[in-house]
């Protein structure tokens, strides 16, 4: 087990620079993700604390040892860490066995070493297969036990589950959690899907704009966000404008309500040195309660209803025209039909930033830097109540971009 540091590292290919100062400190044994859009980088920091790519500027120390740096770099086959890259990472021609034992010394005790690996995964007797006769979940699996084959100290993980269904994704992230918390590596999973992180995580770190914009917890990333951008990066949300004021009654004038016309909502996380003021507020879809019209403070008309089985998204439209359409998340209670009546009632404390002067109250100075270098926080921005930015950038297809071309050495 090693902690993993990286501090004020910097990567440019030709005049695009993609990581521009990332600092993030991983403990070891932990189990760390790190969330961020396609093309903000992730694929270039996991290669860089791999070894497969050297920085540019700043440092990797793995444990006590620099490997990366200043007149410093130790090749990836003496830093003890094991990959999973994106897909394709299985040889094609090779079997199960053959793929497992590719980075182990020949010798007497390989073949042992290689069933013992596929036990650990769950693929014991399975070693002849080749991959094309495996489920996509049982590949990544191989590809967990390749990783794992010479005993790293630190397992690196690039959205190893992105091409798997759905179906299966829940069930394979538990088990590659399990084995490597047995492993007790260091582990680092990058990945555009926010659920993945905040449910496999110890700690989650987003990457934006070429830094790590937040470090928490997964609740606290997804309570707290660090501004409206990251809220609807890290999952739905409904960002309102309204002005922050001392709650009416409270003694202590630092308890503040945010006046909406959802009703006066408790403000947590608001700045101490800002006043109060205009500000923008966050509700997730989840607090906001559908029910009876005429008894909650605010009255809405459904627009749709979209049935997930486990819950439901509903999109309300507020009566009047001081809210934009609200995403609200339900779970059970019958379907709900288009043009139904509903009444709105907001739960739990919210989310509130100040809108700084100069900002146009559209959250647009708090959005960073809009150069296009980076994709701007789309992942989880399926929902975007601020008319004014509702075109938001779009997504860059760097998806595809990262892989084509650029095979990873396993
Ligand atoms: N070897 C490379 N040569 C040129 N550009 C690259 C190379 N590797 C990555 N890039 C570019 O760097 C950016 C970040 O890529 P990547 O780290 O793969 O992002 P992510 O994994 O977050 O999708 C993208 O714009 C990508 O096209
Ligand atoms: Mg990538």
């Amino acid at each position: 087990m090693k902690e993993v540091a990286v501090r004020g590292v910097r990567k440019s290919f030709g005049g695009l620079r993609v990581l521009d100062g990332v600092d993030l400190t991983i403990p070891a044994g932990s189990f760390t993700g790190i969330l961020g859009a396609s093309g903000s980088g992730k694929t270039t920091l996991l290669r860089i604390i791999a070894g497969f790519e050297r920085l540019d500027r700043g440092e990797v120390k793995l444990g006590d040892e620099v490997v990366d740096g200043r007149r410093v770099f130790v090749p990836s086959e003496h830093r003890r860490i094991g990959y999973v890259p994106q897909e394709g990472a299985l040889f094609p021609h090779l079997s199960v066995g053959r793929n497992v034992a590719f980075g182990l010394r020949r010798g007497p005790h390989r073949r042992a070493r290689v069933l013992e690996l596929l036990d650990m995964v769950g693929l014991a007797g399975l070693q002849r297969r080749y991959p094309h006769q495996l489920s996509g979940g049982q590949q990544q699996r191989v590809a967990l036990a390749r990783a794992l084959a010479t005993d790293p100290e630190i397992v690196l993980l690039d959205e190893p589950f992105s091409s798997l269904d759905a179906s299966m994704r829940a069930e394979v992230r538990a088990e590659v959690l399990d084995v490597l918390r047995q492993a007790g590596t260091t582990s680092i999973l990058v990945t555009h899907d926010q659920d993945e992180a905040l449910s496999m995580a110890d700690h989650v770190a987003v990457l934006r704009h070429g830094v790590i914009a937040q470090l928490d917890t997964p609740a606290g990333i997804y309570r707290r966000p660090l501004d409206p951008a990251l809220a609807r990066f890290l999952g739905e949300s409904n960002v309102l404008h309204a002005p922050v004021t001392p709650a009416s009654g409270a003694t202590d004038p630092n308890v503040l309500t945010a006046d909406t016309p959802l009703g006066s909502l408790a403000v947590e996380g608001w700045p101490a040195t800002a006043g109060a003021g205009p500000a923008h507020v966050l509700i997730r879809p989840e607090q906001i309660l559908l029910g009876e019209p005429g008894t909650a403070p605010l009255d809405a008309t459904v627009e749709s209803y979209q049935y997930f089985g486990h819950d439901a998204v509903v999109r309300v439209r507020p009566d009047g025209d001081r809210l934009p359409e609200l995403v609200v998340r339900v779970t059970g209670g019958t379907p709900l039909v288009a043009g139904a009546r509903v009444g709105l009632t907001v739960q739990g404390s919210v989310v509130a930033w100040p809108i700084a002067d100069g900002e146009d109250g559209h959250g647009r100075t708090h959005e960073g830097r809009h150069d296009g270098r980076h994709g701007d926080g789309p992942g989880g921005s399926r929902t975007n109540t601020d008319p004014e930015e509702a075109a938001g950038p779009s997504e860059p297809d760097a998806e595809r971009l990262t892989n084509s071309g650029r095979k990873t050495p396993p």
